[in-house]
């Protein structure tokens, strides 16, 4: 997507760095349209180089490609971060008289403000004015959030997350195709104590299933991120709930799902378990030179979700296999979504180096039947988009 952000002359344009290098990371095209006060606060450089395109601010630069309006024609979505009072002001009367204003007058994609300023000018009557007049004609308003200001006051006006501001602009482009679902997804890895000090744990980082909660709240589902150990932030905008054993995922996982449209069981989860585990820390004192672990069978949540299913509801499992023939790794998922009875089953290659606790992802999504209802390679998101799209309409 071609996504312009604008930046105007408030302390917080520093933050705006922030905002151009998510955008970025997140697979967009950047560009940033700055005002000739914001380059006080941040560097042309830096920007340039986290945009990795030209930082377009003056007015009279690039006519003769027609740039004041050529940029704001091409642009799908357009940030405005931090937004001064100042520059509030200026789109609430359709003023253009810099480029950003040019740019935006131009341009018929969404626009997303994030305000920055101190409480007196937020709340000040001009500017409440010129909030509503700009909400009335469709403009996003994130923030501003309640916080320390740029001096020793504190109060309303301080500018929004960068994470935030990011997460609102991305969703209004995208269609709300999951507003109104409940769902409920694991994400992680379990580990068993063997004593205080020691578990039983697996390489999963957790991504895939973060990924997942990340895609579905942007998609407007209402979502419950049940994680044990993650190795990552968790998402924002996301109701979570810390595990860590199997045991712990399981009764988690039963009370979460209840009311849920959609279950995806995306954590690693221990077979077995230690079948005691020590008070004190294991000592090689007292073992010797060998130590014998007796372990015993966890239950197995998924299975158990499907039996306990309220109607109606879509239950997703994953398959971490090291088959490396593709054949015999598709008929071993295709025996496990017979066992297990879950409606939709990812099926991924792992390895010493794929899958677990790494940026792609390659998987084939079977239904119960054992058919091929999806394919997807890429980012982990773009997975979690694929296995939603699945969700979102009958496959
Ligand atoms: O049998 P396998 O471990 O390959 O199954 C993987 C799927 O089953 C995943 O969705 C995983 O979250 C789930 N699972 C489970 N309880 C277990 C083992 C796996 O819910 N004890």
């Amino acid at each position: 997507m071609n996504v312009v952000v604008g930046i105007t002359g408030g302390i917080a344009a520093y933050k705006a760095v922030s905002v151009v290098r998510a955008l970025v990371l997140a697979g967009h095209d950047v560009h940033v349209v700055a005002t000739e006060n914001a380059l006080r606060f941040v560097g042309r450089p830096t920007l340039e180089a986290i945009s990795r395109n030209t930082v377009h601010s003056d007015l009279y630069e690039g006519v003769a490609e027609v740039r004041h309006v050529a940029i704001g024609q091409a642009a799908d979505l357009i940030v405005v971060a931090p937004a001064t009072a100042n520059t509030i002001a200026k789109l609430a009367s359709g003023l253009a008289d810099d480029l950003l204003g040019n740019t935006i007058l131009a341009s018929t994609a969404p626009v997303v403000i994030a305000p920055a300023m101190h409480t007196e000018m937020w709340q000040n009557p001009a500017t409440v004015a010129n909030i509503a007049t700009l909400r009335g004609r469709g403009i996003t308003v994130v923030g501003p959030a309640s916080g320390q200001l740029t001096g020793r006051d504190s109060g309303p006006g301080r500018m929004s997350e960068p994470d935030d501001i990011v997460a609102a602009a991305l969703s209004i482009t995208r269609p709300q195709d999951l507003a109104g679902r409940r769902i409920t997804i694991s994400a992680g890895g379990t580990r068993e104590p063997l004593d205080p000090v020691r578990f039983i744990g697996n390489r999963s980082s957790g991504r895939q299933g973060v990924a997942l909660a990340e895609a579905a709240a942007a998609r407007g589902a209402a979502v419950t991120l049940v994680t044990a150990n993650l190795e990552i932030a968790a998402p924002r905008g996301v109701t979570i709930q810390k595990v860590s054993t199997t045991l712990e995922l399981e009764a988690t996982m039963a009370a979460a799902s209840t009311d849920a449209d959609v279950v995806i069981m995306a954590a690693a989860v221990a077979d077995y378990r230690p079948e005691t585990v020590a008070e004190g820390k294991i000592k090689k004192e007292t073992q010797g030179d060998v130590l014998d672990l007796r372990l015993v069978k966890n239950p197995d949540i998924l299975h158990g979700l499907v039996e306990r299913r309220p109607v109606g509801q879509i239950i997703v499992g994953f398959a971490a296999e090291t088959e490396e023939d593709p054949e015999a790794l598709l008929a071993l998922a295709r025996g496990k979504v017979a066992r297990k009875g879950c409606d939709l089953l990812v099926v991924n290659r792992v390895g010493w180096s794929e899958g677990f606790a790494t940026e792609g992802n390659e998987v084939v999504i079977i239904d119960r039947a054992g058919d091929i209802v999806g394919e997807a390679s890429g980012s982990k998101r773009s997975v979690a988009d694929h296995v939603l799209d699945l969700i979102a309409r009958p496959y």
